[in-house]
């Protein structure tokens, strides 16, 4: 994020404002995950794969007994996922698809043959029980979230986030239509505030690397 915390413009272009050592940063989380889970907003807008371009950090996926490359997940509660997009051409892991029944059916026909649909007939997605089938039936026990803003705050707000990887790059973007960490929403967290315990931070260049762990009240 910029250090007024937006983490995108308000036209909400691909992220270009941090360094090539921060995009190395974000591969080194991924490539710690037995899962990446992305919203359907930052899916559409970064067209990313999720892949780890780096033989390296695959092997040591495979060293520590991990698939070379993590499930790919997203999450959308409407479901219209162009089947167009880059992620759906790399055949490198599997890719699951938590969504409502409201996902109109052209979009399920066309999501169906290259990922996993995982489809409930309520309003929206439980994020916690899909974490729940995360672990029990892809044997997933660390997610690697990439965001954005709206799927962040979800899980801030049901408490289901462990650890924060934030990265300040040296820009000051201002106004309020460039979302910050948790949206453009301007409500409190449902559930209150969450405290943060710094456990790492060290600076390289002109960016600053903080790792926080999550804490909540018993
Ligand atoms: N600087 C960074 O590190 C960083 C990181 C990530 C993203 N970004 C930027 O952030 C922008 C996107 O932000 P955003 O807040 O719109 O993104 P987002 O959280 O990726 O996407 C929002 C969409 O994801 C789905 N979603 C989110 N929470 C959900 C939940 N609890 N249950 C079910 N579905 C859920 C919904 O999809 P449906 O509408 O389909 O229901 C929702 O509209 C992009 O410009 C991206 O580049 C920046």
């Amino acid at each position: 994020m910029t250090v007024d915390g937006k983490i995108t413009t308000r036209a909400f272009s691909p992220v270009d404002f941090t360094s090539r050592e921060d995009k190395l940063h974000l591969l080194r989380q991924r490539s710690l995950g037995d899962a990446v889970l992305i919203g359907r907003s930052t899916l559409a807008h970064d067209n990313v794969r999720l892949g780890l371009p780096d033989p390296k950090m695959r092997a040591e996926r495979e060293a520590r007994g991990q698939s070379p490359y993590p499930l790919r997940v997203i999450v959308s509660n409407e479901g219209r996922i162009d089947p167009a997009l880059k992620i759906f051409q790399t055949d490198i892991s599997r890719i699951l698809i938590f969504s409502t029944t409201r996902m109109p059916r052209k979009f399920q026909v066309g999501l169906r043959e290259k990922a996993t649909l995982h489809l409930t007939d309520a309003r929206s997605v439980d994020l916690a029980r899909m974490l729940q089938q995360l672990w029990s039936e892809y044997r997933v026990r660390r997610v690697a979230c990439e965001g954005g803003a709206e799927l962040f705050r979800s899980l801030l707000e049901l408490r289901l986030v462990d650890q924060l990887n934030l990265t300040i790059a040296p820009y000051i973007f201002g106004g309020k239509g460039a979302p910050t960490l948790t949206g453009r929403g301007t409500d409190f967290l449902a559930g209150g505030s969450v405290r943060c315990a710094l456990r790492d931070m060290h600076t390289v260049g002109e960016e600053c690397f903080l790792e926080y762990r999550l804490k909540y009240p018993a």
